[in-house]
């Protein structure tokens, strides 16, 4: 039996013992995903699995954890040097230029969901490949642009019903201001040279601020009580960053300010963050991402601002299951046919086929199991109506539906079940509509606005049906002459 490598999983429909592999989660979540980006304005891009290798190089930093350790890189059969993405920002800011998309606008708005492979040690929350809901704002470099981006992935956790998770914010300034603090910071971690672990004094050359995400518990100590780049902002840094704490707090989104926050790609200017967890353990970040005013221009495209975030979508998936949030039921038919012999299944396979066609969840027995057996298996995927079809039913041309939760049975035309059947299918969608009607206006704008959407739609009621009666008159005409 062969067996999957470390580090990565397979997403199977349900999985009972981990269920944050089961397939109908993620895919609930894509598609809230998909919703939340239509409401924000952002357009789904899709990036190859596989850049080369210097792209990352040049637009993560060779110095990154991510590029100097955890890269998946390989010579093609070209002796092309490739890398499997470990990120999206740089694919994404690579197919921008690529693509000229700059000459059609000056906002750009791109969402992303896919795989991401990183050669991590391969713990709980820490995969080799895991799944990105990215976003990239280009063309904007408002505090306003920031604070969208984090509103979005704020409105996503509200909508899964997540809750206790910190913004974790910061800014790492303009260049002017980093250097400032670079000078500042390096000077203090000087004096404690000895006692830094090797990776961090290997930093204190190269990227001091690095050396503030260390993971090293020794480091995590020496740089608690390290200088604040908060004190090392110029006027406009400081600027950008009170205007994003004064429009997260105009949101009412709650946040801490976290001054060692850095990031660990070299990217990122100005405003940076995470979204944490408390119950995901070491790996704890669910979000991560900051503005990256230089980077289009570091990899030959125009100097455009941006700004965005990755969340990853197994963490999320783990926080939902974690803090027992409603959760979505599996896919269920609406209908499951049973027939108990040749002719009935010739029918029921018809019925099928015609009521797919009407966009209607209908499935039927192809085994001709025992109907006990047949009707264990509706139960268990938990059809809403059992309609079992024999001899008598094809000759009365009816089939007696059952429904499953009450018990409930009723005899219905083969003819009525596409309407039927598309009823039952809408009915939450009547309720929600019913409820949001029955809830008092507030205001009389409100009022006024709703009666006129009514009048309008009543009269493009009105005249669709004066052109049908029409149509059908002309017919009638024609049919009699
Ligand atoms: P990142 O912080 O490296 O940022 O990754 C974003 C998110 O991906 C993390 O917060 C985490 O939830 C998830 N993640 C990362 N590595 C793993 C892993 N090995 N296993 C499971 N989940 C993981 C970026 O990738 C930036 N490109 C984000 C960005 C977009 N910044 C601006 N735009």
């Amino acid at each position: 039996m062969y067996k999957i490598p470390p580090g990565v999983f397979d997403v199977i429909p349900e999985d009972e013992k981990e269920p944050w592999k089961s397939s109908y989660l993620r895919t609930f979540v894509e598609e809230e995903i998909r919703i939340l980006a239509k409401e924000f304005g952002y357009e789904e891009i899709r990036t190859p699995l596989f850049e080369r290798a210097e792209l990352f190089e040049r637009g993560v930093g060779e110095g990154s954890d991510i590029v100097s350790k955890e890269m998946y890189t390989f010579k093609d059969k070209g002796d092309r040097l490739l890398s499997l993405r470990p990120e999206g920002t740089a694919p994404v800011i690579r197919a921008f230029i690529e693509n000229n998309m700059a000459a059609q606008g000056n906002i750009h708005k791109l969402f992303y969901i896919g795989p991401m492979f990183r050669y991590e040690r391969s713990q709980a929350g820490r995969y080799r490949q895991h799944h990105q809901f990215g976003v990239e704002a280009i063309g904007n470099g408002d505090p306003e642009q920031d604070v969208e981006v984090i509103s979005m992935i704020f409105t996503l956790f509200k909508r899964l019903h997540l809750s206790e998770l910190s913004v974790c914010l910061n800014t790492i300034g303009d260049k002017e201001s980093r250097d400032a603090f670079r000078i500042a910071l390096k000077e203090y971690l000087e004096q404690y040279k000895s006692d830094l672990s090797e990776d961090s004094l290997k930093r204190l050359e190269s990227n001091p601020l690095r050396i503030l995400d260390s993971k090293d518990p020794g480091d995590k100590k020496i740089v608690e009580s390290a200088p604040s780049i908060l004190n090392y902002l110029n006027e406009k840094s400081l600027k950008h960053f009170e205007r994003v704490k004064e429009l997260l707090s105009l949101l009412q989104i709650p946040f801490v300010i976290s001054d060692k926050l850095v990031r660990g790609l070299d990217y990122y200017n100005h405003t940076v963050f995470e979204v944490v967890s408390g119950q995901l353990g070491a790996h704890n970040s669910l979000v991560g991402g900051g503005r990256y005013d230089g980077l289009i221009k570091t990899l030959g495209g125009p100097d455009l601002p941006a700004m965005g975030f990755g969340a990853g979508i197994e963490r999320i998936l783990q926080t939902m299951l974690k803090q027992t949030v409603p959760l979505p039921e599996r896919n269920r038919p609406l209908l499951f046919f049973i027939p108990l012999d040749d002719k009935a299944k010739e029918k029921c396979f018809a019925l099928t086929y015609t009521l797919r066609c009407a966009g209607i969840p209908v499935q039927m027995d192809f085994g001709g199991r025992k109907l006990n057996k047949t009707m264990q298996y509706a139960d268990k995927i938990r059809a809403s109506y059992v309609a079992i079809v024999g001899s008598d039913e094809l000759e009365k041309g009816k089939v007696e539906l059952k429904n499953m939760q009450t018990g409930h049975k009723s005899t219905v035309p083969f003819e009525s079940l596409e309407r039927i059947m598309k009823i039952e299918a809408e009915k939450t969608n009547y309720l929600k509509t019913l409820c949001e009607l029955n809830k008092p206006f507030h205001t009389s704008e409100e009022q006024s606005f709703f009666v006129e959407q009514l009048s309008s739609s009543i009269k493009e009621t009105n005249s669709v049906t004066k052109n049908l009666a029409n149509a059908l008159k002309n017919m009638e005409h024609i049919i009699e002459n």
